[in-house]
């Protein structure tokens, strides 16, 4: 069954902690937190700080998408703040094999993301290393963007590439109920969804939405 992690990005900043307990009681799988560093991406939002103050008040899986330059100087910061997820860009990375070596060595999950742009090749002799591949379906940076339509080809040859490895395949960026289904069939175990899930404050009815697709 797919899996949803809704987007901190969407949430309100103001009130974190009734917001995460009220996605845990909707039925949300995983947290995704969109951290972002104003260099990486034009936006910026929160650090290891806010992971680890709401770390207590939730058993969710903490799944932290960095969008941060040079990410593996920082991915202790992001283990010891509770992260059970952590992905970096492959394009912010100098050294990907490195990076996602150091996350599995604070025995957190490995993610590796690429930006619509980016083809999936540069996985290829990363794979071993990789527990989760996080395509981006919108360039990061922003929540309620179009889903990149060219992006679903890739999921499918992400798919391929995987194999019979135990690689999740998440999919990240404009998804929403008309789109999940294309999504999911292309080959995502997981939906990314900010703007789809806080849509109207029915975040219950919103994640049985998407999964139904
Ligand atoms: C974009 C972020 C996404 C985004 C998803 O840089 O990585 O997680 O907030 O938001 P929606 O679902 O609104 O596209
Ligand atoms: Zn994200």
């Amino acid at each position: 069954m797919v899996k949803i992690s809704p987007s901190l990005l969407s949430a309100d900043f103001a009130n974190m902690q009734k917001e995460v307990s009220a996605l845990e009681k909707a039925g949300a799988d995983w947290l995704h937190f969109d951290v972002m560093d104003g260099c990486f991406v034009p936006n910026l939002t929160f650090g290891p700080g806010l992971i680890k103050a709401i770390r207590p008040h939730s058993k969710l899986i903490f799944d932290v998408h960095l969008m941060i330059v040079e990410p593996e100087k920082k991915i202790e910061w992001f283990a010891k703040s509770g992260a059970d997820i952590i992905t970096v860009h492959a394009e912010a990375c100098r050294h990907l094999d490195r990076a996602l070596s150091e996350i599995r060595k604070y025995r957190c999950r490995a993610g590796v993301s690429l930006n619509p742009a980016t083809a999936p090749e540069v996985l290829e002799y990363v794979l071993d290393k990789t527990d989760l591949i996080l395509v981006m379906s919108v360039n990061p940076g922003f929540g309620g963007q179009k889903f990149i339509d060219s992006q679903l080809e890739k999921i499918a040859q992400v798919k391929k590439m995987i194999g019979q490895r135990a690689i999740e395949i998440e999919v990240d960026g404009g998804i929403n109920k008309a789109n999940a289904a294309k999504v999911i069939s292309a080959g995502a175990d997981v939906l990314v969804a900010g703007t789809a899930v806080f849509d109207g404050g029915k975040y219950k009815q919103n994640i049985e939405a998407l999964r139904k697709a």
